[in-house]
């Protein structure tokens, strides 16, 4: 059987450059160099995609407790869990593919890596926040089985310059 045109792969120091580019091309969050360092570490789930030998995508999430709300931005990256707090959530930070490369199974492809990951941690929720402008993804997340809440966070987005700052927020059992 042949190779599948499309692989995952770890994020390592040699790569994670590719890894900054993803992000500032796709998203509109900016991310500080600390929190590159951090995606290094082991209790990160992290996992870049490569189309033939070219790397087009990212996904990148942490566990969290998802009965802590996250007022700001701000407050979910900085966010340091208290160890005596059990996480029962992992959260997308980062979901990325390029734009050139989208529709090609490749998103789909993070995704299923990222339950599995989950499932090894025995745990059954993931979640994540969507731009409330970001009706592409919205619609993304909806079909592959995202459940949206009611609650709508206001200015989530506020510091990153975006209009109308307000998220969505997502959650999948897994
Ligand atoms: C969300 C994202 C990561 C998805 O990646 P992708 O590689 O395009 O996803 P896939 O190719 O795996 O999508 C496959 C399926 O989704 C469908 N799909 C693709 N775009 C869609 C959309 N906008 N709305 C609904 N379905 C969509 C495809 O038709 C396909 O369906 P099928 O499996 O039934 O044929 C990508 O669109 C992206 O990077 N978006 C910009 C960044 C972003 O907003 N990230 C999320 C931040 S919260």
């Amino acid at each position: 059987m042949g190779r599948d045109i499309v692989s995952l792969d770890d994020l390592t120091a040699n790569n994670i450059g590719v890894f900054k580019k993803i992000n500032q091309v796709t998203l509109p969050t900016s991310y500080p160099e600390q929190w590159y360092k951090d995606s290094l570490k082991t209790d990160q789930i992290v996992k870049l995609a490569y189309y033939s030998e070219l790397p087009v995508g990212a996904i990148r999430a942490k566990t969290i407790n998802s009965s802590h709300k996250f007022g700001s931005y701000e407050n979910m990256l900085q966010q340091q869990l208290n160890p005596k707090i059990v996480p029962n959530a992992v959260y997308i930070e980062v979901f990325a593919v390029l734009e050139a490369y989208r529709g090609l199974g490749i998103g789909t492809k993070l995704l299923n890596y990222l339950i599995e990951e989950t499932k090894k941690k025995f745990i059954h929720e993931v979640v994540l926040h969507v731009h409330v402008e970001n009706t592409a993804s919205l619609e993304w997340y909806l079909k592959h089985g995202f459940v949206k809440s009611d609650d709508i966070l206001k200015d989530y987005y506020k510091s990153q310059g975006l209009p109308n700052p307000d998220a969505f927020i997502l959650s999948l059992t897994v």
